[in-house]
């Protein structure tokens, strides 16, 4: 697997995202691990979590809790693997999805998450939604003094507009931003491209749009099932290739319940397209 980098780790170009291991529709949790462990086998080193990944309320932590068991139970070196995981969305257990950036309320978070994950300190630590109630630079001094605390050793955003990327930084060295990004859902161009002028780590969620079929991507989209049948995969990884080659800064975090589908999309790091096929598929 190709590497990249995010701040002073090194990580696989591609990772994990784990939120299907715990929402609504959730596979069982031993499907869960058996997903997490292919991933690591298929040479994946960066696993995105959140605490609010989770049917809410009690179910809070479930996430974390399962890929901290995966890690434990798998035959390799966890201590490899960057886990990254969010704090400041809250599942109240009524399927919503609420945040809270109180400063008081990120440090319990993150005392929580450090115990679920069992960690000394946090390898990458996101804000996860800016909190319209609470003065973004609150927050965000949070994660410096978590940061300076050695609970967390890195810190990242997520959702976050090029202005906020720009008061963050002003605060605390940023050293990732995951925002929406996937051939549907284009609008966080502007902050990948500020990614890609300070050298920061852009982490596109959702990549394959939130689907589980090439269908899904809708027929203007074609031209990703064309240049798959093309090099005989799937659409998902050439999706990711295209992603990839858009910025060295870019690491996609595709979701996944099953092994099949996240051995899939490790391959995509290693999946060349040439630049008539890129620019066909920027166009789409
Ligand atoms: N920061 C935020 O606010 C935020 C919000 C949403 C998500 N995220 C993060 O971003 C990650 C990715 O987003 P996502 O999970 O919503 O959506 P996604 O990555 O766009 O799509 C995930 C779905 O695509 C299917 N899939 C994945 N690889 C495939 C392949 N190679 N071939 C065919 N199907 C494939 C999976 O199906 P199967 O289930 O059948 O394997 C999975 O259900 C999340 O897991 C989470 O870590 C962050």
């Amino acid at each position: 697997m190709r590497t990249n980098h995010i701040g002073e780790a090194t990580v696989s170009a591609i990772g994990l995202g784990g939120m299907p291991f715990s929402l609504e529709d959730r596979p069982t949790d031993e499907q869960g691990i058996a997903t997490v462990h292919a991933a690591l086998e298929a040479g994946i080193t960066l696993i995105d979590t959140a605490d609010a990944y989770s049917q809410g309320g009690d179910d809070t932590g479930h996430n974390e809790r399962l890929i901290a068991q995966a890690l434990k139970s798998w035959s390799g070196d966890p201590s490899e693997v960057l886990v990254a995981t969010k704090g400041g969305h809250v599942r109240p257990g009524d399927g919503s999805w609420q945040v809270d950036g109180r400063p008081e309320y990120l440090r319990d978070a993150c005392e929580a998450s450090l115990g679920r994950l069992g960690v000394e300190a946090i390898g990458l630590y996101q804000f996860h939604r800016p909190d319209p109630d609470v003065p973004y630079a609150e927050s965000i001094g949070m994660m410096k003094q978590l940061q300076d605390e050695g609970k967390v050793r890195m810190v990242g955003i997520s959702n976050a507009t090029v202005t906020q990327i720009d008061e963050a930084r002003s605060i605390v060295d940023i050293v990732s931003v995951q925002n929406q990004f996937s051939p549907s859902y284009r609008s966080s161009e502007g902050e990948l491209q500020r990614c890609a002028g300070l050298g920061i780590a852009f982490l596109p969620w959702s990549p394959l749009g939130g689907i589980s079929s090439a269908s899904k991507l809708g027929s203007r989209y074609d031209v990703f099932q064309e240049v798959a049948d093309a090099h005989g995969v799937s659409p998902q990884q050439v999706c990711l290739a295209w992603m990839l080659g858009l910025a060295s800064v870019v690491i996609p975090i595709p979701g996944s319940s099953r092994p099949e589908t996240i051995r899939d999309s490790a391959a995509a790091a290693d999946l060349d397209l040439s630049e008539d096929e890129r620019a066909r598929l920027s166009a789409a």
